[in-house]
């Protein structure tokens, strides 16, 4: 119905039938090639309501670079028309992303029939915490849930401890949904979960990781706004938190830690994508992951961060176009993890810092972490590079994970070897 009274409007400004196609909701993917273009993007993605994808921020948009923006089907007729009027290269890249929105929150777990496993698929908040409990309780002796803290909303922020061999080890933090939207990130904390569980003595690297290391597992460190996007809005970065003096809702979780905090990268305004709170540690979510980690700082030797998408394995710094200390090591690590998903799954990772990489981004977790003394700390971007982006189909998520997996082997396998 929707998509026919739009169709309506569109007779009357552009007379054009060629233009009265269904319109649904779109992700497209812009490539302004001037100066007036970049402004009138940024215009577009700031003035109406869609939700910019990539960059992050409309601060990056630039000549022959492409922007790739959500547009619902009430904002299309103004934002193409606009687009067409300055000759903006543009196309769909997305078409009905309703369509693979309902796709990815379907749930065939309750039907017997179903083929696809459980880890295969999305899971709702809800199921998530029920899954925590549940892989907690019938793995009595290996696993064990830790409460961090609660989130803006009281959530609980559960982490799992998977202990195999219980001498004091070292140990390997992964945490999991900083960012509501990038879905593929839970689903990849649950996923490397069963995977040691059910893999165990069955294979090598992770049966060597497991020996020597305890692994602590967050899998939603933003619950609040994992939450919001299975409700509400689908396209939600950033936590829920309010804020006195604004109404715009919502802190990015990863510019709020102490590095460089609120430096250029981010924003101080509490309607940005990236704001960074009102102080270093302000949000109840970072603050709970950074006094855990202080708690543990000198047993966790290796740190990691799983967003999506674009495909990278990046580590410090994002906060200064500085190198790390060890730098040199950091990127053999990452280079090789990502020639093994090369060689094994045929698929590209970019590596490198990360200000030299994508942008700088201050306040992340991964740069906090390394600084705390956790020196070896990587933040991963898992598929795709933008073909469905954060709308990744459940059918990509056993290899988006395989390769992670892949990743997460090879670099610990490394951090065994010098520790
Ligand atoms: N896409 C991530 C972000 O914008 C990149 C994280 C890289 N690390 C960092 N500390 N910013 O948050
Ligand atoms: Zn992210």
């Amino acid at each position: 119905m929707k998509a026919l009274v739009i169709c309506f409007l569109l007779m009357g400004h552009l007379a054009e039938m060629g233009h009265c196609t269904e319109t649904h909701d779109q992700i497209l993917s812009i490539t302004p090639t001037t100066p007036e273009q970049v402004g009138i993007v940024k215009n577009i993605s700031t003035q109406y309501e869609t939700a910019l994808w990539q960059p992050v921020d409309a601060q990056y948009i630039q000549e022959e670079t492409q922007v790739h923006l959500f547009v619902p089907a009430n904002s299309s007729a103004t934002v193409k028309a606009l687009l067409q009027r300055h000759n903006i290269a543009h196309e769909v890249l997305l078409d009905n992303t309703n369509h693979l929105i309902e796709m990815q929150t379907r749930n065939d777990s309750t039907d017997p029939r179903s083929t696809t496993s459980f880890y295969e698929q999305y899971h709702s908040l809800e199921d998530i915490y029920y899954w925590i409990n549940r892989t907690a309780q019938d793995n009595p002796n290996t696993i064990q849930t830790i409460l961090l803290g609660s989130s803006f909303e009281k959530r609980p922020l559960y982490a799992l401890k998977i202990s195999l061999n219980s001498e004091n080890k070292k140990a390997l933090w992964i945490d999991c949904g900083i960012h509501a939207r990038e879905w593929i990130s839970p689903a990849f904390c649950l996923w490397f979960v069963q995977y040691s569980l059910a893999f165990y003595k069955q294979n090598q690297d992770i049966t060597d990781i497991l020996d020597n290391m305890d692994v602590y597992i967050l899998p939603v460190m933003n619950p609040d706004g994992y939450l919001y996007t299975w409700t509400t809005n689908r396209m939600w970065r950033k936590s829920r938190s309010i804020h006195p003096s604004s109404y715009c809702v919502g802190v990015d979780l990863n510019r709020n830690f102490d590095a460089n905090w609120c430096t250029e990268g981010a924003s101080n305004d509490p309607c940005s994508e990236i704001y960074c709170g009102a102080f270093p540690e302000s949000e109840p979510e970072s603050e709970a992951v950074a006094n855990f980690l202080r708690s543990k700082k000198d047993t966790i030797e290796l740190y990691l961060s799983i967003h999506a998408y674009s495909q990278m394995l990046l580590f410090p710094y994002s906060c200064t176009l500085d190198e790390a200390q060890n730098h040199n090591e950091l990127l053999e690590m990452a280079q090789d993890a990502s020639r093994n998903i090369r060689r094994y799954y045929r698929n590209t990772y970019k590596y490198g810092a990360g200000a030299q990489t994508i942008y700088l981004a201050p306040g992340g977790s991964d740069d906090w972490a390394y600084n705390l003394g956790i020196k070896y700390s990587f933040t991963f971007e898992l598929q795709d590079r933008g073909r469905y982006g954060f709308l990744l189909p459940p059918s990509h998520i056993s290899q988006a994970c395989n390769e992670a997996l892949l990743a997460v082997k090879t670099i610990a396998r490394r951090v065994i070897d010098k520790t």
